[in-house]
This record gives structure tokens, C-alpha cells and sequence, in this order.
């Protein structure tokens, strides 16, 4: 084992590594993400939700575990961990090339994250100086609008979070990372379940309900079912090294498989019950779900300026989204930052500031693709859009399905089986499911949508 590794930071415990693994899933994925696919798929959000659940479970789930494997085994950051293991298991060592694009996909989305992340500060700020007080969905939609054709609000509150993610990651792994997620995830679920009560009173459980799962077979449309396997995809943070890079700081007794499934149902869980609130209070406020990205930045307020109280909720609820966007994005930093620290022997300080620096620029470049470079498209689509797309629609799903293969069928089972030590039976399921059903399945979502798709309607 080489120097760095054997001094490397270790997790405080395995429920540490639980809760910053789950602080890294639970994020805008799961609250302003979920919210609007869901809403914009009316009439099959019931599908969407279906094919998620079936994806975290077939697919992400899996490889959830292998990622952490990769991590663990390789002791190292993505490039070194996807390098150590290819080199341990007689493999090519361009098989790193994997933990390359991990860690610049991780910036990549972190560069947009942070801009969305900004939103929620700016609407935070806002309902702490006495609520963003919208009565109509006019008035909503044009508060909304003012936001995102201000470039000098968007830009300050970006460079805002991102400083705020780099300060974290700047203090180490223990002291930072795991400090910080110490106190805010129990505070979020805490207000989580605290809204969703009120929600629940003041709104429209029901018809939340019935929205998010009224299922029709007829309603499942071509977009459906790549939208939900992106959306396991990005609400589980797989294939872009972050869960790699807080696997390698987990200590070799702890059991990855239990822990995965903790980490799994609490990204589902805390997913749907942030989707039912923020529905409950669509529903009750008489409001259409389908707003597109600025759902709860539109919707939402309007439903908080009708209801008792609604400033509060709302103080409670942009708080909420912080925390969660906050740890998500943390873990979208630690990679590339860990990958300086042992490549340069950087002080880590040093190391996360100066890549913060390139992800703030590209944000600055995604805040003006909302107002003065609008114009600028890229197949199509603005800067935002083409990030996000890139990332949830390709990247993700590609490394994921390369990990796939690499821990299916290259590593070899000796190490795997050293690594996920399961009852025989519950390995030998687990161990199948990623060599044939997760590269298959990614496959025929891939193959569906580039080539069937246009081809069979
Ligand atoms: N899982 C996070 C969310 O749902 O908001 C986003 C994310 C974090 C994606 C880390 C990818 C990642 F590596």
C-alpha cells in the first residue's frame, strides 16, 4: 500500500459514512428535480415514478455498491481507486480514464448545481425579509422571471454557495465533510417530516397521492423511461466519482451491502415525501404541478402567500432545499479536490479553493445562459440545459454502465466477493443483477432512445 494511502482519513464510523452517502444523494435531485419531471409528465407521472423505483432498485442500487468497492479496494480518488484495482486485477490501466470522468463530470454538474442552489439562497433571503409575497401565477412567474434575467442576482448568489461548498471541503473529511452533514441532515429530515405534516393539513394529500401514483400503461411515453433511469441515476449520485470518493475513506469492516440499501431507501424515501409535500400544497391551492425547472421556485410561493403561516413554511422549506443542495454538492467537489491533495500533495485548503475557482467560472457562463447569452445554444439547448443533459442523460448512465462491466466482469470475483461480503445467495443475486441486468438495461434505454424511438412512432 502506497504512503498516501495508509495515512488516508477514515470515516468516524460506518452510520458517518450512512449519512454523508445519503447527504450526498438526497439534493436538488430529489426535491426541485423530481418535482418537475414529475409535474411535467402529466398523465404518466405514476410510470415515471414506477420505472425510478425499478431503476434504483435493478440498477442503481447495484451500483451503488460497486462504486463504493471501486472506492474502498482502490483506496484512493477516482483516478487512483479505478487505477489500483485495473493494476490489482491485471486489468488495462486506462480503465482510470473512467475515474477521469468522474471527477470532471463531478465539476460539471456542480457548476449548474451551484447556479440552482443559488435560486433557493436568493428565495431564502427573500422569505426571511418578510416572504416572496405572489398572489397570482402571473406575479409568480414574473418574480421568478426577474431572478433569472438578473444576471448580477444569479452570479451573487452562485459564487455564495460555491463558496460555501469549498469552506466545507476546505476543513478535511472528518472535520468538514462529516461535521457538516452531522448537523444538517438531521435538521432536514427533521423539517422534512415537519412540512410534510403541515403540508398534509393545509393541502391536498390525496390528490398529491393520486398524482404520484396513478399508474396507466397506456401513459408509458418514449421519454418516460429514460427521464426515470437518469433521474435513479442522478437522485443516487452514481457515476461520477463522489460516492467512489467517500467510499475510499470507508473503513474495511463495514458491510457495503446493508449499507447501500440504508443509503437507497432513504434517497427514495425522503424523495417521495418531499414530492408529496410540495404536491399536497400544489393540489390544495388549487395550482397545476406542470411549471417546468421553476416549480418550487413559482408554484410553491404562490401556494405559501394563500396559507397561514405560509412565510414561515416557507423559511423552513428554502432552508431545507439548502441543506440538501449544500451536502450534495460537497461530494460533487471531493473528488477532483482529493485527486489534487495525493497526486500534488497539495494542502487540501489550497486544493479545494483553486478548483472551486474553474467551477465558478463555468457557473458565471450558466447564470448569463438564462439572460444575456440566451441566444447561445448548443444543439439547441442553453448552456444549463446542455449540463444537465449531458450529465443525467449520458454521462451518468454510460460510466455507470462501465463500471458495470469493469466490476462484473474484469475485477474478478476473489476481490469482489473480498469486498461485498454477503450470504452466498444474496451475493450470487447481487453479483448476476450487475453483470447482466444493469449493462442490459442501460443498454436497451439507450438503444430505445437513440435509435428506436423516432424510428417506431
Ligand atoms: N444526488 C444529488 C441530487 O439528487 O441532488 C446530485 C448528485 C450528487 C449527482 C453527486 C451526482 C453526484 F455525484
Amino acid at each position: 500500500m502506497s504512503q498516501a494511502a495508509s495515512t488516508r482519513s477514515t470515516w468516524s464510523n460506518r452510520w458517518a459514512f450512512i449519512l454523508v452517502a445519503i447527504g450526498s444523494a438526497v439534493g436538488l435531485g430529489n426535491i426541485w428535480k423530481f418535482s418537475y419531471i414529475a409535474g411535467a409528465s402529466e398523465g404518466s407521472v405514476g410510470v415515471f415514478i414506477a420505472v425510478y423505483l425499478a431503476c434504483v432498485a435493478l440498477i442503481g442500487l447495484p451500483l451503488l455498491m460497486a462504486e463504493i468497492l471501486i472506492g474502498r479496494r482502490g483506496r484512493g480518488n477516482p483516478v487512483v481507486a479505478m487505477l489500483n484495482t485495473a493494476e490489482e486485477s491485471g486489468n488495462s490501466p486506462y480503465w482510470a480514464l473512467l475515474g477521469w470522468v468522474g471527477i470532471l463530470g463531478a465539476l460539471m454538474i456542480l457548476a449548474y448545481y451551484s447556479v440552482v442552489s443559488g435560486w433557493m439562497l436568493d428565495y431564502f433571503w427573500q422569505s426571511l425579509a418578510g416572504g416572496v409575497d405572489v398572489k397570482t401565477a402571473e406575479e409568480a412567474e414574473r418574480t421568478f422571471g426577474a431572478l433569472m434575467a438578473s444576471p448580477m442576482r444569479l452570479c451573487f448568489w452562485h459564487t455564495l454557495f460555491v463558496a460555501l461548498t469549498t469552506a466545507v471541503i476546505a476543513r478535511g473529511v472528518v472535520g468538514g465533510i462529516e461535521a457538516a452533514n452531522r448537523i444538517m441532515l438531521p435538521l432536514l429530515f427533521l423539517i422534512l417530516v415537519l412540512l410534510t405534516l403541515w403540508g398534509a393539513v393545509v393541502g391536498d394529500m390525496p390528490a398529491a397521492l393520486r398524482f404520484m401514483f396513478n399508474f396507466k400503461t397506456e401513459a408509458i411515453k418514449p421519454g418516460v423511461v429514460i427521464d426515470g433511469m437518469g433521474h435513479a441515476f442522478f437522485s443516487l449520485s452514481i457515476g461520477m466519482g463522489a460516492i467512489m470518493a467517500y467510499g475510499s475513506y470507508l473503513d474495511k469492516k463495514t458491510n457495503i451491502g446493508y449499507t447501500c440499501a440504508w443509503i437507497a431507501i432513504a434517497g427514495v424515501f425522503i424523495g417521495l415525501l418531499s414530492g408529496a409535500a410540495i404536491f399536497s400544497l400544489t393540489f390544495g391551492y388549487g395550482l397545476t404541478p406542470a411549471a417546468g425547472p421553476g416549480l418550487i421556485l413559482q408554484t410553491l410561493p404562490l401556494a405559501f402567500s394563500h396559507m397561514p403561516g405560509g412565510w414561515v413554511f416557507a423559511i423552513f422549506f428554502f432552508l431545507f432545499v439548502i441543506f440538501a443542495a449544500w451536502t450534495s454538492a460537497i461530494s460533487l467537489l471531493e473528488p477532483f479536490v482529493s485527486w489534487l491533495t495525493e497526486r500534488y500533495g497539495i494542502h487540501r485548503a489550497r486544493a479545494a479553493w483553486s478548483t472551486s475557482v474553474p467551477v465558478w467560472l463555468l457557473g458565471l457562463a450558466v447564470c448569463l445562459s438564462f439572460n444575456e447569452w440566451s441566444g447561445f445554444k448548443f444543439f439547441g439547448r442553453i448552456l444549463f440545459d446542455l449540463l444537465d443533459h449531458l450529465a443525467t442523460r449520458f454521462m451518468m448512465p454510460l460510466s455507470g454502465l462501465a463500471i458495470a462491466i469493469f466490476v462484473g466482469w474484469r475485477l474478478g470475483k476473489t476481490i469482489v466477493a473480498d469486498e461485498i461480503r454477503l450470504k452466498p445467495r444474496l451475493f450470487g443475486l447481487w453479483f448476476n443483477v450487475l453483470r447482466f441486468v444493469v449493462p442490459v438495461g442501460i443498454a436497451l434505454v439507450f438503444v430505445y432512445e437513440l435509435v428506436l424511438r423516432d424510428w417506431l412512432q
